[in-house]
């Protein structure tokens, strides 16, 4: 019998679907909301909007371009959480209905285990156990994996997302949204000692990303009082020097929590893996602490379906369905 699942994703501004057949990715189209840009950050309502304008025209195209026919389909998989209430019931609602007209089961995921499972679409994969640092706009956490679908959080933000302080910075330097990658092409370009940035340290294996957008700002404004043109002159070297205090925030968590469980396999998930400086820390670490380092094609780390539909084939594996009557989580838990 062939497994043929359809994945949704909906969590947040990207709207996408994907077939999985027999655990192999055939497609992942992805829809991307470009309506937040002018307001400097996802707005819920907007995105729950354009998740209903997208989703049948994506999971159209994911149908077409696969091949495989809905009266083919096993299965039909959906994001349950955690993510933007408005925006994953959109996804849920689609999937319920689907299933419920085609007469197949329903898989619910959770889309930090997808971000996980995503190091599973292509070779090479990693060994079990591992442990995963998934760094992304809305998440920031250490999992320690030990199967496909058996995952423990052993460190997390406590406030913002690694992704968010640098989106939250690069607004502050009057950059574009989303302002990482922005801020990453400047600090290529700085010296990343020319000023200091307060390093966070939270008990465990915990995050805290707030307290740099405050020090970003009051260090601005102090400076503009001085110099008026004190952004545009140092703009290189303020995005190395903040870019590399929230790299060495998740670094000193990362080494501590692979020291702690003896562990060498670490895999990165999320958009933030695209981080030119936390790449380079995990190579120079590769070569320092004998590690293994996998990061997902760039595609598969920010958000998409296709990791849904991975996830999606293990539970289908294990025979873990969901019924009609399930509703999505925002804060749901690995
Ligand atoms: O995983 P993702 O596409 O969406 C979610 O947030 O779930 O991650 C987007 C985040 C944004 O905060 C974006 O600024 C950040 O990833 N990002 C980067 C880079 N590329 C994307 N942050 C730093 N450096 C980058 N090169
Ligand atoms: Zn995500």
């Amino acid at each position: 019998m062939n497994i043929n699942i359809l994945a949704i994703e909906s969590s947040c501004d990207e709207t996408s679907a994907s077939i999985i057949s027999n655990g192999k990715i055939l497609n992942n189209i992805v829809a991307t909301q470009s309506i937040h840009e002018k307001y400097g950050g996802v707005v819920p309502e907007l995105a729950s909007r354009a998740h209903q304008q997208h989703l049948i025209p994506v999971v159209h195209e994911a149908l077409q371009s696969s091949g495989i026919t809905k009266s083919d389909l096993s299965a039909v998989a959906f994001t349950r959480g955690p993510g933007l209430m408005g925006a994953l019931m959109v996804g849920v609602s689609f999937a319920k209905a689907f299933a419920y007209a085609l007469k197949i089961p329903l898989i619910e995921v959770n889309h930090m285990q997808a971000h996980i499972l995503a190091h599973f679409i292509d070779e090479p994969v990693p060994e079990f156990p591992f442990l995963c640092l998934t760094v992304s706009g809305g998440h920031t956490q250490l999992v320690l994996v030990k199967d496909f679908l058996n995952m423990e959080v052993i460190g997390e933000t406590l406030d913002d997302a690694v992704g968010e302080a640098f989106d939250k910075t690069a607004k502050l330097l009057g950059l574009p949204y989303p302002g990482g990658p922005y801020l990453d092409r400047l600090a290529q370009k700085g010296n990343p000692k020319a000023f200091s940035f307060p390093i966070t340290e939270m008990p465990e294996l915990n995050f805290s990303f707030s307290g740099i957008k405050t020090a970003v700002l009051y260090f601005l404004r102090d400076n503009l009082k001085k110099d008026n043109h004190f952004v545009e002159n140092n703009l290189e070297d303020i995005a190395a020097s903040v870019q590399q205090s929230l790299i060495k925030m998740l670094m000193l968590k990362l080494e501590k929590a692979a020291a702690h469980h003896h562990i060498n396999t670490i895999a990165i998930a999320g958009g933030v893996s695209a981080n030119s400086g936390l790449r380079k820390e995990l190579e120079a670490a590769t070569e320092r602490l004998g590690w293994e380092v996998f990061v997902p094609k760039l595609e598969y780390c920010t958000d998409n379906a296709a990791m849904i539909a991975m996830a999606a084939h293990y539970k289908f594996i294990k025979g873990e369905f969901t019924d009609l009557e399930v509703t999505p989580i925002a804060k749901m838990k690995i």
